[in-house]
């Protein structure tokens, strides 16, 4: 599993150093690669490409679909880090973006990527049909804006110190981290022109995956050290995050993720061994330290 996801994050990065190479030169370009570069497990393409697998996609094209969801999920880490948001000081073993560049810096930087996945994905090399191409920008974005990551975390903010509801906690969960796994999971499908309904399953699948990311994190959160995770921990509770630890506590929030790994394997059934990559990810998501 380290290994493919390490092929799979070196292959991204690889991708995205010429990108942006081939590009004109700004001063945020050095922030933009600080955030992009600096570590990262590049999950999100790994489900991008279990899910791939499932319909026989072209990994190249698959590499670059991935590089533009990392280059969303490292413009949401540079802002989560920001003192007016989770206020961190630590990501990935290194200092914040925020830290290193200041504030200014780390909020344009941020935009930058964000925007970057946009001309990752209408940008000539990527070579599918532009109908294609249009459906992949219009779903990317719904999961970023209002009601994806943006959204999410502005539920997560305006939930501390509250008491909050199971359902509530899940849907914040869901809107800041796993409207962005579900496009990893529909994206596949939207390249192989599947239909609406078919995309809806997998739509669903996504989400169950992200609140499963985001539940481990939160475990992480609750058990790990700053050593192994590359950032501070212990830190939800301090700032009175609503999380389903909080409310559940931490035995019963594990019962719970092993729960959502049941019924996403239970939906993944019916393709067999397959789907036997993608079962080991969901794995090693619930598992991992960092
Ligand atoms: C952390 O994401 C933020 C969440 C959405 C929970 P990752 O754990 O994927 O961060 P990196 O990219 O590996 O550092
Ligand atoms: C972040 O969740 C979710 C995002 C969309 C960035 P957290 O605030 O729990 O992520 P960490 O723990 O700081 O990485
Ligand atoms: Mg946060
Ligand atoms: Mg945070
Ligand atoms: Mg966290």
């Amino acid at each position: 599993m380290q290994k493919k996801l390490n092929k799979i994050a070196k292959d991204t990065n690889l991708f995205l150093k010429k990108f942006i190479n081939k590009q004109k030169k700004s001063e945020l370009i050095i922030p933009m690669k600080y955030g992009l570069f600096s570590g990262g497990k590049k999950i999100r393409s790994k489900i991008l490409i279990d899910i791939g697998t499932l319909f026989d996609l072209n990994y190249k094209s698959l590499i670059m679909v991935g590089s533009a969801i990392e280059c969303i999920h490292a413009y949401s880490l540079i802002h989560d880090d920001l003192p007016c948001m989770d206020n961190d000081s630590i990501r990935r073993g290194k200092a914040s973006t925020h830290i290193k560049f200041g504030e200014s810096t780390a909020v344009l930087a941020g935009n930058s990527l964000l925007t970057m996945a946009f001309e990752i994905l209408s940008n000539k090399d990527l070579k599918i049909p532009e109908k294609t191409k249009i459906d992949l920008i219009n779903k990317i974005s719904e999961s970023s804006g209002h009601l994806g990551i943006a959204g999410g975390q502005y539920l997560d903010l305006s939930f501390e110190h509250k008491k909050v509801s199971k359902s509530k906690i899940i849907e914040m969960e869901i809107k800041k981290t796993g409207k962005l796994f579900s496009f990893c999971c529909v994206a596949p499908l939207i390249l192989k022109r599947k239909n609406k309904k078919e995309i809806k399953k997998f739509e669903n699948i996504g989400s169950d995956i992200g609140l499963l990311f985001q539940v481990a994190d939160d475990l992480i959160d609750h058990r790990g050290s700053l050593f192994i995770a590359g950032k501070k921990t212990a830190k939800d509770k301090k700032r009175g995050k609503a999380t389903l630890i909080s409310l559940l506590g931490y035995k019963n929030t594990i019962k719970y993720a092993n729960k959502l790994i049941l019924k996403i394997n239970n939906k993944l059934i019916k393709y067999g061994s397959k789907s036997k990559n993608l079962s080991e990810t969901l794995e090693y998501i619930l598992n991992r330290n960092k």
